[in-house]
């Protein structure tokens, strides 16, 4: 039985094409040898350097890598960006850039504040991790990285480039100064209402922007969406992200991906075909949890989830919260109906009737309507004459969402 460090050790060795596999099994049958007859172990790197498997100069780049994954090495500056390092030591680089701080370590990797030593830019690092490039290759890492850096659009995170040093793969993006709403809903319980709505309406545009590349973003949720200190609101982590219309590898097919709580009902059955419109149920969850301060569905376990996902109607927001008004509640169950066909069309659509919303909120709080975000503004050349909203589009103003019209 390896230890948790030398099972680490290990996965970076294989990623790393460090040391031969049958050398690794042989240790391990060796430990697992000792470890029957009681006798002490040694660790798997006394072992490997025991047996010339490995040289030291090897071991100590490769240790140098997993601590730094493990936000344990020492070497970033731990002051904030434009502020004098507290320590004089030489701060950790990759691709070039100094890493200032670990920001956050998700599913994918460690995410690092870093610095451009030349421009004194701040950027954005993802560092994917020995155990996900174990699980799922670094093609997902790859995939994210190169998608960012195509779309671009200001509610997207820009990325920069991808890389690998010292066998890490890093992916370098612009720095969003500020916090993820899932990170404000944990420390303030819930969003208004007209603030929800402006967010909701920028995550539709970065959702158009997706759509017109065919690309399905799959994993929509509050701590994806990273609200800067201007408020900007930028959409990140397209790792889930998979171009529709296209076939889908047999290995994905049937196997749920995307996070349990705002799931789409044919995500969560591991339909290999999903598309735009599963964004929208996600977003429309998203919304949900925004202004009630929990997300509609919870339970014991992801696939409990999951199944309320598939089975269960998403609860209308003003039987949770009464003052909640109709318009924003009729966007939501559009939003989260199971079927996509009744969903709304495009998160174009979505966005016209938020805006709908958004104007009906400023009126009753009696200010002007908000102005459209800016990535809300028609593309140049684009036809002048307004949108007709979806819902009417759709068939007829819905009961829900009175239009200024009716
Ligand atoms: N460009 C960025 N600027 C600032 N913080 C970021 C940036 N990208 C990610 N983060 C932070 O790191 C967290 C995880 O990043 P994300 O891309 O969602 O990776 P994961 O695959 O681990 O979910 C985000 O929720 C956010 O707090
Ligand atoms: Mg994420």
């Amino acid at each position: 039985m390896l230890s948790a460090a030398d099972r680490r050790l290990a996965q970076l060795l294989i990623r790393e094409h460090a040391v031969p596999l049958v050398e690794l099994h042989a240790c391990r049958q060796q430990l697992e040898r000792l470890a029957a007859a009681g006798q002490p172990c040694p660790s798997l790197e006394q072992l490997l350097l025991e047996r010339g498997a490995l040289t030291p100069q090897a071991l100590a780049r490769i240790k140098r890598n997993l601590g730094l994954l493990a936000g344990t090495s020492g070497g970033w500056q731990t002051g904030a960006g434009g502020e004098p390092p507290r320590r004089r030591r030489k701060p950790r680089t990759l691709g070039g850039y100094e890493l200032l701080a670990p920001i956050a370590a998700g599913g994918t990797g460690t995410v690092f504040k870093a610095r451009d030593p030349v421009t004194g830019a701040l950027v954005a690092i993802k560092v994917l991790s020995a155990e996900a490039a174990m699980q799922r290759g670094a093609e997902r890492f790859l995939r994210e990285a190169q998608l960012a850096c195509q779309l671009t659009h200001p509610n997207l995170v820009r990325g920069i480039r991808v890389g690998r040093e010292d066998g890490l793969y890093y992916f370098v993006m612009e720095f969003v100064e500020g916090e993820s709403a899932g990170q404000r809903l944990r420390r303030r319980q819930g969003f208004g209402e007209l603030e929800a709505v402006a967010i909701g309406r920028a995550v539709c545009a970065a959702l158009e922007c997706a759509r017109a590349h065919a690309i399905v973003h799959r994993d929509i949720k509050p701590d994806n969406i990273l609200l800067d200190r201007q408020g900007q609101v930028k959409l990140c982590d397209l790792g889930l992200a998979r171009s529709f219309g296209r076939p889908t590898s047999v290995t994905t097919s049937g196997i749920a991906v995307g996070t349990p709580r705002y799931i789409s009902p044919e995500q969560a059955r591991g339909d290999p075909n999903v598309d735009h419109r599963s964004d929208i149920y996600s977003l429309g969850v998203t919304l949900f949890h925004m202004v009630i301060g929990r997300p509609p569905f919870d339970g014991e376990t992801g696939l409990a989830i999951l199944s309320r996902h598939i089975y269960e109607e998403v609860p209308r927001l003003r039987a949770v919260r009464p003052e909640l008004s109709p318009e924003l509640e009729y966007v939501v169950a559009r939003a989260t109906r199971k079927r996509p066909a009744e969903r709304y069309e495009t998160a174009g659509d979505m966005a016209r009737d938020l805006a709908i919303v958004a104007s009906r909120l400023a009126e009753r709080a009696g200010g002007a309507p908000p102005p459209a975000p800016a990535a809300l503004a028609r593309p140049a050349g684009a036809a002048a004459a307004p949108h007709p909203p979806a819902a009417a589009r759709a068939g007829g103003p819905p009961a829900g969402l009175p239009h200024p019209s009716a």
